[in-house]
């Protein structure tokens, strides 16, 4: 059922799938040695967050605002309209967002937070029920700092590193519906879906969830909001996994999923192609009132967020740029490449591979260090020494602690994640990666774990600092 990167070449009757695009500018690339790099990872507090970007040889800390943008896009920037008020730029992305996206109401920010921020506020009312497939750092945290109270509606096999299910990120109706009948659907803000659902892996959802959750929503008058974040991705799954939607572009899927939905936010730093940005789109035109009225307050006009004209030109461009099929195609082939490589040598990572990063499995790869040691933070930093590979922690420092109990929250995943930028680095950069991980696992019955020696309130994992044990 899965496509590997070879069958995805045989839709075009060759053996392998290549990229869409030929490179016009490169940037250099910083060599690390071993001594710099234990400098560097001290200085860091271990933590790959605090590591100078000169001191990272290839950056997978993360696919947000790390892609590279096209000649069109650059040529966009150029036609920047910077007026404060009434931007052509902003009527660009205003049509892109309402042809790609299908919705009616656009409100601009400075990235994904600013309208996870705007959101929150405008439709949360305090002690009301969040229900979401699996919780994102920041997502979350403006939901908890509006009063909401996140609860987590994700299907268990989300929850189990090794399920094969195809669409780890659908939500579970039960729980859905269990949840509106102990509470009421009065006390519930809204849901809280995400596609794909990045702390799971980056897994989708299918349209036959998001269409029987809209069905269960419509007798209660319950809205969901969508993080679109990586909606594309979530689409190029449909296409590939999910019975009559093979000859669909990803663009009709997108469209057709967006239209079970009441809005969405969105860090346009991941699909949409470009290195600063968001938006916010609804279809209720009250909603959408309020949110134009509070965005003056946190980000800026409503036609610009907190974004320079030249920046939403970029979007508008790449939002056009990121629904390509053949764009989707081989940004996640390239995902699974890298994929089938740490497969192939027994190295433990979440299945099946989602759309935007490969996520090594710390309990599996450290097998004899417990979660208070903060197995996947120390897997990070392993291989941050070993080859100047950033990568990021999705474990128990990003899950934090609970408000009212002040305890850690102990996810079941405890993920290092090796996030690949898009249209960024080669076949080539992922073999170097594949074999450093295969390095650090070969050595893994020496490491020891991290001890937490600085611990700041919010989204810790940015800043925390440690120490090695
Ligand atoms: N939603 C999802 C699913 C995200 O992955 C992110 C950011 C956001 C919202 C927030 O958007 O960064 O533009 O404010 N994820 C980044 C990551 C930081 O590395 O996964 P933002």
């Amino acid at each position: 059922m899965t496509t590997t990167p070879q069958t995805m070449g045989q839709q075009f009757g060759r053996r392998s799938w290549a990229e869409p695009w030929k490179i016009k500018m490169v940037e250099p690339l910083t060599m690390t040695d071993r001594a710099g790099r234990e400098r560097a990872a001290q200085e860091a507090g271990y933590n790959t967050f605090l590591l100078k970007s000169d001191d990272v040889y290839i950056d997978l800390l993360t696919d947000s605002g790390t892609n590279a943008m096209s000649d069109r896009q650059w040529a966009g920037m150029m036609l920047g309209d910077e007026a404060y008020a009434g931007s052509r730029n902003f009527y660009h992305l205003e049509e892109a967002i309402q042809t790609v996206y299908g919705y009616k109401h656009i409100v601009p920010t400075h990235q994904g937070r600013g309208a996870e921020h705007l959101i929150s506020q405008a439709a949360i009312k305090k002690g009301q029920y969040v229900p979401g497939n699996m919780y994102f750092t920041t997502t979350r945290l403006h939901q908890e700092m509006a009063g909401g109270i996140f609860v987590d509606v994700i299907i268990d096999e989300a929850h189990d590193a090794q399920n094969l299910h195809p669409f780890k990120g659908n939500v579970d109706l039960d729980k859905v519906a269990a949840l509106i009948e102990r509470e009421g659907a009065a006390n519930i803000a809204y849901i809280s879906l995400a596609g794909t659902v990045n702390m799971a892996g980056g897994q989708p959802m299918s349209m036959a969830n998001v269409k029987a959750l809209r069905a269960l929503c419509d007798q209660h008058g319950i809205k969901i909001y969508l993080d679109a974040t990586r909606m594309m991705e979530n689409a190029f799954f449909i296409q590939e996994r999910e019975a009559g939607y093979a000859d669909k572009t990803i663009a009709q899927i997108l469209k057709e999923f967006c239209s079970y939905t009441d809005g969405a936010w969105m860090s346009a730093k991941k699909d949409n192609l470009v290195n600063i940005g968001g938006w916010l789109a609804v279809n209720d035109q009250d909603l959408f009132e309020e949110l134009r009225n509070m965005v003056v307050i946190f980000e800026g006009l409503h036609t610009y967020g907190g974004l320079a004209g030249r920046d939403m030109e970029a979007i508008a461009i790449g939002i056009f740029e990121g629904v390509q099929d053949a764009h989707i195609r081989s940004r996640i082939g390239q995902v699974r490449y890298l994929g089938e490589l740490l497969t192939d040598w027994g190295i433990p990572i979440v299945q099946p591979v989602g759309g935007h990063a490969i996520f090594l499995d710390a309990r599996r790869f450290y097998p004899h260090l417990p979660q208070s040691v903060f197995p996947a933070q120390t897997l990070a930093a392993e291989l941050y020494l070993d080859s100047g590979i950033r990568s990021m922690e999705r474990g128990v420092v990003s899950a934090g602690r609970d408000p009212h109990t002040g305890e850690h929250y102990y996810p079941k995943l405890e993920l290092t994640r090796l996030t690949i930028p898009r249209r960024v680095y080669t076949q080539a950069h992922m073999d170097v990666v594949a074999e450093a991980v295969k390095t650090v696992f070969d050595q893994r019955d020496a490491t020891r774990g991290l001890k937490m020696v600085y611990e700041p309130k919010y989204l810790r994992f940015f800043q925390a600092r440690f120490e090695r044990l």
